[in-house]
């Protein structure tokens, strides 16, 4: 982890804002998810931070990925571009997963040279996908129970479980072959049935699809939704994984590949903001701090992601509940307003807030000309293996 002293050594180094990522951390969390989950492939959903250099420490791990557009692919083929032909070609097959349901046409164009592992839920995808991307092998995405997460999806994506084996049978008349199911609980799940149904529900549509005389699928994909331990009241990642391998030991024999696209829990605790407070007030009798980054920035995940970040700040002293805004003009710019923190902080104290590294970075703006909060690439197996790298600094 980067310790507090090292934060404070890079904002007098490099300012603030500042949005610092711990290569060591990511590594780490893939191993965990590897270490408790041996049986599946991991597809790291790069949608929670696309940022190219994790992609890359994620690749020199030889993780498997999850894109959802033509752009995050892109991020991805720029470490196999130099790989031979038929390598490249290869790796894609077996390590790309582009994971979301709806695809522009020019996209499916784009992709159906490599024969790409897509996912689907409807008849009108089924139309398109043999239209543009006939050699695409397909993945029918099932809607199952969203209660719990923190992030629902279950509204947009999924197809009913009972007219899963109809849309199966549909792309098979079309030429397309199903090569599995996959589902995703909702983000930051703290319903572990949700896992244990959804792939229960998995296990009747393969059984009902062999009935109907299908019996070309072979992969069943986890989807995300793994927690990052936030706070507390988040059970560890080794008893959900318990849970999990329990069911596909039971209902899905070896021969059938088990995959998944974790994002948040890859990226989440490997990410800290690092801000300035800029100004100081009390409203309403209650003390109110402005910092340099908001929600428009590295805190947008309070609006996308439903999140709540906290804050501590290297100043100690009295606390008391505080409301925290970000920089800019909008009355929507608030990143908390429940914070306690000590009350005599001032102009140009530094405050950070950690496990922010998913889905909040990744969908910063320049609102009001703010630019987006710097990223410093904390990198110490990097440091410690090769000669210094311009890209990646000391903490
Ligand atoms: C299709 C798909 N896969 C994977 C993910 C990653 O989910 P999580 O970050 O909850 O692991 C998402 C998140 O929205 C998703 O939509």
């Amino acid at each position: 982890m980067i310790t507090t002293k090292n934060l404070q050594q890079l904002a007098e180094t490099h300012g603030t804002p500042l949005f610092v990522i711990d290569h060591d951390e990511l590594r780490s969390n893939y191993a965990t998810f590897k270490k408790y989950l041996p049986r599946v492939q991991a597809y790291c959903a790069i949608k929670a931070n696309p940022d190219p250099a994790i992609v890359k420490t994620l690749f020199d791990v030889e993780a498997s990925f999850d894109v959802s557009s033509i752009q995050e692919f892109n991020v991805v083929y720029e470490n196999i571009k130099t790989m031979p032909e038929q390598e490249r070609h290869e790796w894609i097959r077996d390590k790309i997963i582009y994971a979301n349901t709806i695809k522009a046409t020019e996209t499916l164009a784009k992709l159906d040279k490599y024969k790409p592992l897509l996912t689907f839920d409807n008849r009108e995808e089924i139309i398109k996908i043999r239209q543009f991307a006939p050699n695409a092998r397909l993945v029918l995405r099932l809607l199952v129970s969203n209660a719990g997460a923190m992030v629902e999806l279950s509204s947009k994506f999924g197809a009913e479980p009972s007219e899963a084996v109809d849309l199966i049978l549909e792309a098979e008349k079309q030429g397309l072959t199903v090569e599995g199911l996959s589902f995703h609980v909702g983000s930051q799940t703290s319903n572990f049935e949700n896992y244990v149904q959804a792939i229960n529900i998995a296990a009747l549509i393969f059984k009902e699809a062999k009935e109907r005389g299908y019996d070309k699928m072979n992969l069943l994909d986890i989807g995300g939704g793994f927690p990052a331990p936030y706070d507390a009241s988040v059970k560890p990642f080794s008893e959900l994984a318990a849970v999990i391998n329990t069911e596909l030991e039971r209902l899905f024999p070896p021969e059938i590949k088990i995959i998944a696209e974790p994002g948040r829990f890859i990226v989440a605790t490997a990410g800290t903001a690092v801000s300035k407070i800029i100004g100081k007030t009390v409203r309403h009798g209650k003390l109110c701090y402005y910092i340099d980054d908001g929600v428009y920035h590295t805190f947008s995940g309070v609006i996308f992601d439903h999140c709540e970040y906290h804050f501590d700040s290297f100043k100690k002293g009295s606390t008391q509940i505080c409301t925290v805004f970000g920089p800019t003009c909008d009355g929507l710019d608030v990143i908390s307003k429940t914070e306690e923190l000590p009350s005599n902080l001032e102009r140009d104290d530094i405050l950070y807030s950690r496990n922010i590294g998913a889905y909040s970075g990744a969908t910063s703006t320049h609102f009001n000309g703010f630019p987006p909060a710097k990223v410093v690439h904390v990198n110490r197996y990097l440091l410690r293996h090769t000669a210094l790298h311009p890209d990646y600094c000391v903490a």
